[in-house]
């Protein structure tokens, strides 16, 4: 793969688990399909002490667990980690950086050729403002063609935070060389909405309040929070999921259409949905927002403790695990058409996906007796776990009589394509390397995307839950959900309800 630029990838952090998680097995995976230069280094730097070959010993159990390409066989294994090095250093001292810099210099020379550096932020958030600074004054920040930075979200707690944040990345960075990553944009199923949206004619006119009724995106988790009680307890579901996911997928479904395919024009369309959101006055919180926390309960018939419970959580924590909150997108295009978002841990499975719900037609010219059984037409854009599109719409059921009765016609990835399926990292790795930003987030979108948020965090700081727990796990969340689109005379519809028609047809 030599159109790639010989590349060094620097992982701060590296000793972590979105290391041996997510990272590790994306870059074997691109490897294995040989979508890595020949001349690559993965140089992983921590402040535990670790010799080469415990490092490479643990990467391998993990790419063993997290590969696509599933346990791995020596031949591939030893080739890919002979370019893995581990570098003991402290992240806040300066000779970590120029240790750094040497080894860089070492491999141009050893291969004779000039190298593209990238700076992986893997570490724990509060490192995110200090890492920038040392590779400033270290001198690795200055090529902006050849280097670039990567952070993982959370990018800040609040507006505030975050400002302070893209602050110092702009001081030390070019933001061109700045690369947030969201790893919902690199899901192939996100990818998908552009293309269904703008390369075909038949969805893009009937995509706007005229004929939409509301949207709703949900994400929801059968899983807890795992190991990360810490980190999520200082979180919750807004910041963790709603910040950036959920407004991700908000401003793929409402953008207007993008004039080419560069960086900026789609991330300008992007920001311009998050500009267009409507500000929810803090009077109005408590109707346009619910939170929720996990209580004990049983997910799949296993026992699973409540949040509060979970390692790293406070007893009496106030943090939500669940919120759903409804939004309008103040344009031409969407003016009055609700938006709900929701996403939760610990629902009834774990499930993603776009409805768009059609307005009704405007004279039903068929009788009464035909149309009990009638639905809404519906987009229903499935991101995961089932990969694909169902369009819903009335049919005459076969019979004397006339009867309408809802049918689908659904596009399924794995029946349409056979693949390779990359991995949402695996896809952001290689755009990285190919220094294509399109799918990573600018200092204005995240900034946009917490002001939306912030008048919901400040009205929850002062108003502390009285209810939490108040939902069970394997429920669809807090009852008081449906209050939202019962406003409206509407109802989420369960993912259940979305699924059965594809899932007969892929049996
Ligand atoms: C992460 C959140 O960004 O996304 C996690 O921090 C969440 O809390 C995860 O579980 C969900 O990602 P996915 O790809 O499994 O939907």
């Amino acid at each position: 793969m030599d159109q790639i630029e010989p590349t060094v990838f620097a992982i701060f952090g590296g000793a972590g688990d979105l290391t041996w998680r997510k990272l590790v097995p994306a870059l074997y995976d691109l490897s294995h399909d040989r979508s890595m230069p020949s001349h690559a280094s993965i140089i992983v730097i921590d402040r535990i002490e670790l010799s080469d070959e415990a490092l490479r010993q643990r990467f391998h159990d993990g790419v063993n667990k997290f590969s696509r390409h599933g346990v791995v066989n020596d031949k591939n294994w030893n080739q890919f980690a002979m370019h893995i090095y581990y570098m003991q250093g402290d992240f806040k001292k300066l000779e970590t950086y120029t240790a750094l810099k040497a080894q860089c210099e070492k491999l141009e020379k050893v291969w004779d050729t000039k190298i593209q550096l990238i700076f992986y932020m893997a570490t724990p958030p509060v490192m995110f403002g200090e890492i920038p600074k040392y590779l400033n004054e270290a001198k690795l920040s200055q090529n902006r063609e050849r280097t670039r930075i990567v952070v993982e979200k959370p990018i800040g707690y609040s507006l505030e935070s975050a400002r302070e944040l893209n602050k110092i990345f702009t001081a030390c960075f070019h933001e061109s060389q700045i690369f947030r990553i969201d790893h919902y944009l690199g899901k192939e199923t996100v990818q998908n909405i552009l293309a269904f949206r703008f390369a075909n004619p038949l969805f893009e006119p009937i995509w706007n309040r005229r004929y939409v009724d509301f949207i709703t995106i949900t994400v929801a988790e059968d899983l807890g929070i795992g190991h990360r009680g810490g980190y999520y307890d200082k979180a919750g579901a807004l910041r963790d999921m709603v910040q950036n996911h959920l407004m991700q997928l908000l401003s793929l479904v409402a953008m207007e259409p993008m004039v080419s395919f560069a960086a900026d024009e789609i991330r300008n369309k992007k920001v311009d949905v998050l500009h267009a959101i409507r500000p929810i006055p803090r009077k109005a919180v408590n109707q346009c927002v619910v939170r929720g926390q996990y209580g004990k309960g049983k997910i799949n018939d296993k026992p699973v403790v409540g949040y509060r419970e979970e390692k790293g959580v406070l007893p009496d924590s106030q943090t939500e695990t669940f919120v759903a909150l409804k939004l309008f997108v103040d344009n031409w295009r969407w003016q009055d058409v609700p938006f709900y978002i929701r996403t939760g841990k610990r629902l009834a499975r774990k499930s993603s996906e776009i409805v768009i719900q059609f307005r009704a037609v405007p004279h039903q010219a068929f009788p009464n007796e035909a149309t009990l059984d009638w639905q809404p037409a519906r987009i229903i854009m499935s991101i995961q776990p089932d990969e694909g599109i169902i369009l819903r719409f009335q049919a005459k059921h076969p019979g004397p009589k006339i009867l309408l009765k809802p049918v689908d016609m659904s596009f399924n990835y794995r029946e349409s394509f056979s693949g390779p399926f990359p991995e949402a990292y695996e896809t952001l790795l290689w755009d990285l390397m190919q220094n294509d930003a399109t799918q990573f987030m600018r200092a204005d979108q995240v900034e946009a995307a917490w002001r939306i948020l912030m008048p919901v965090l400040e009205v929850w700081a002062d108003n502390k839950p009285t209810d939490f727990p108040n939902y069970t796990p394997g429920s669809w969340g807090p009852a008081s959900t449906e209050k939202l689109l019962a406003q409206q005379g509407q109802r989420w519809l369960l993912p259940a309800e979305l699924k059965t028609k594809t899932r007969k047809k892929t049996k």
